[in-house]
């Protein structure tokens, strides 16, 4: 009872914390901004900073004692049961370029399991929360994945890592099994939302490779809550590391590990 209280309270300040950055994209989003670079194509901008410090000056002032792992700095861990994983912009190069799709997301661990998460899409004014046995929600209301049991009836999602171009044929070859099999496939450039609008059986099924805790920590859990079911592309269960990802309505998963497989068919 104690543990289901205390996860009312994660959920509360993870929801408060997306609600703030998405306050700040949404007041930045179609200005100029500047923009730094992690690699070739791999941008980040002021806004991704300033989404950080005010997601961490709410977490700092909740949880002293929490860990934090959060995607543009590098904090020490404490050795805390409670670990947050946080992307204070997540589809940062949608943001730079004024394509409106980004989100932030904040999920939270206890013991190494995520037990609650919040993803808030600013531009949709749609809050997506989840917690640990109690269901996923958008602004309140269940949601629940789609019923779809063949890929032929299915909408796809993928996304590439900012490596990509070290293996083009090899992502390649993925998305043209999956393009064979399915209705169609999208790319939106934000995992945190692909997830969220699996979740919410707006898709059917989503794979990435190269994912990052904070890219997925909300996500996952929020798959898994509204009756989905997430894996690796074995099949294994995924951790909260970086690490390659397939989410789906459960109906659709062997079908999709089937063309995922190395061995899978071209
Ligand atoms: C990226 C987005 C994108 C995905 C990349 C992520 P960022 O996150 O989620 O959809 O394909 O793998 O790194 O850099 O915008 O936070
Ligand atoms: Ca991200
Ligand atoms: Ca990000």
């Amino acid at each position: 009872m104690e543990r289901e209280r205390a996860s009312g309270t994660l959920l509360a300040v993870a929801a408060e914390a997306v609600l703030r950055a998405g306050a700040i994209q949404k007041e930045r989003y179609g200005h100029e901004v500047r923009i730094d670079y992690k690699g070739e194509i791999n941008l980040v901008t002021e806004v991704d900073h300033a989404c950080e410090a005010a997601i961490l000056q709410i977490l700092r002032s909740r949880f002293p004692d929490h860990d934090v792992v959060t995607e543009e700095t590098a904090l020490a861990r404490h050795g805390s049961p409670y670990v947050w994983y946080v992307d204070p912009l997540d589809g940062t190069t949608n943001f730079a370029h004024g394509y409106p799709c980004f989100c932030s997301s904040v999920g939270v661990a206890r013991d190494g399991v995520v037990v609650a998460g919040a993803i808030y899409e600013p531009l949709k004014n749609e809050l997506f929360t989840t917690e640990r046995g109690a269901g996923a929600h958008v602004n309140g209301r269940p949601l629940k994945v789609s019923g779809a049991s063949e890929l032929l009836k299915s909408l796809l999602m993928t996304g590439f890592p900012y490596d990509l171009r070290e293996d083009v044929p090899g992502k390649l070859r993925l998305f043209n099994r999956l393009m064979g099999e399915a209705r169609a496939i999208r790319r939106d450039g934000s995992a945190a939302v692909d997830l969220a609008y699996l979740a919410a059986g707006r898709l059917d099924g989503f794979w990435e490779e190269k994912l990052h805790s904070w890219d997925m920590a909300a996500g996952v859990l929020m798959v898994e809550e509204a009756g989905g079911r997430v894996s690796r592309f074995d099949g294994t269960p995924v951790g909260l590391v970086e690490d390659e990802i397939v989410a789906t309505n459960g109906r659709i998963h062997e079908a999709m590990l089937a063309l995922l497989r190395p061995d899978g068919s071209d």
